[in-house]
């Protein structure tokens, strides 16, 4: 392993390994790690601390499989469920597949999850919401099929006070049900409603482990408390296009053998279809780490 290269930015302690800034806004490209290997104590205290810094995290080259992606994640919390199906009705695996691929191995259209093309951060309609999301890319195309970040702290910190002021203390409804509703996605069955019932969560939120103030929203959302649904529309997609703006956007252009860790509380995401979906191959392993109750 490679020893202490630190960014001008970073903290005082040096990283244990070579990492390197990618944008103003997050991402930092991680080299020298190999993620197969059991990880210390004192390799994870580097890494979340990266991860607190830079917010993405890409960890260049590496090829783990489902269970050592699985035997990695763990090291950072516990992993969620998911309430999305496979084509025959089972629940996807902990360790699921992000493709473009079909049964027979194939690119087409069909596979690919619509709700991903919008502005999210991972399960936002589960009472307590994720801390991170995974994904390790395994086949991408050569150009595109990128993902797009949003720093919803540079967003909320860029707004108008008398937006902050308005916007202080709503609380805004959450659900699977709206989730799919907002991109046209096919209603969910009665019992991934009974799964997954509406939560309720703050739009400004506090970042539990920097203590930054984020905006929180995303197409899981249904409305906001106690205003108009009209005015609750409106509002939700300006502060959505507030904070989407291309000063506050990373997007990431994958290479094979990217391992990439975000913080969803601080970043909204989008899958970009800038690729040419029904003719080549995408295919990313993914994990998603249990955070805290938003408030
Ligand atoms: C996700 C997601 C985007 C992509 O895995 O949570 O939103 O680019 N993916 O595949
Ligand atoms: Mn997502």
């Amino acid at each position: 392993m490679q020893v202490a290269h630190s960014t001008e930015t970073s903290a005082a302690a040096p990283y244990p390994f070579d990492i390197r800034r990618i944008s103003d806004v997050a991402g930092a490209e991680i080299f020298g790690v190999d993620l197969k290997q059991p990880v210390s104590e004192s390799l994870k205290e580097a890494i979340m601390r990266a991860f607190l810094e830079f917010h993405i995290l890409v960890f260049r080259g590496q090829d783990l499989n489902k269970d050592e992606q699985h035997t990695f994640s763990k090291n950072f919390g516990e992993l969620e469920h998911h309430v999305g199906r496979l084509p025959d009705g089972t629940p996807f695996p902990i360790v699921h597949t992000v493709t473009n691929l079909d049964a027979d191995g194939n690119p087409t259209e069909k596979t690919v999850s619509k709700g991903n093309y919008h502005w999210h951060t991972d399960k936002s309609y589960h009472a307590i919401p994720s801390l991170m999301s995974m994904l390790h890319a395994k086949e991408v195309p050569a150009n595109g099929g990128d993902t797009q970040f949003a720093n919803t702290r540079m967003g909320y910190a860029a707004l108008p006070d008398e937006m902050k002021a308005r916007i202080a203390d709503l609380q805004v409804e959450h659900s699977w049900e709206a989730s799919r509703r907002n991109v046209g996605d096919a209603p969910p069955s009665e019992e991934q409603k009974r799964e997954r019932p509406p939560v309720v969560h703050p739009l400004v939120r506090t970042h539990p482990d920097t203590g930054d103030k984020t905006i929180y929203l995303g197409h899981h959302t249904s409305h906001i408390h106690g205003v108009p649904k009209a005015e609750s529309d409106a509002l939700l997609e300006e502060l959505t296009a507030h904070t989407t703006q291309e000063p506050f956007t990373y997007t990431h252009q994958w290479r094979p053998g990217d391992y990439t860790m975000w913080d969803n509380r601080c970043l909204l995401h989008r899958a970009r279809p800038n690729y040419e979906v029904g003719k080549e191959r995408r295919l990313l392993h993914r994990t998603v780490i249990i955070g805290t109750k938003p408030y």
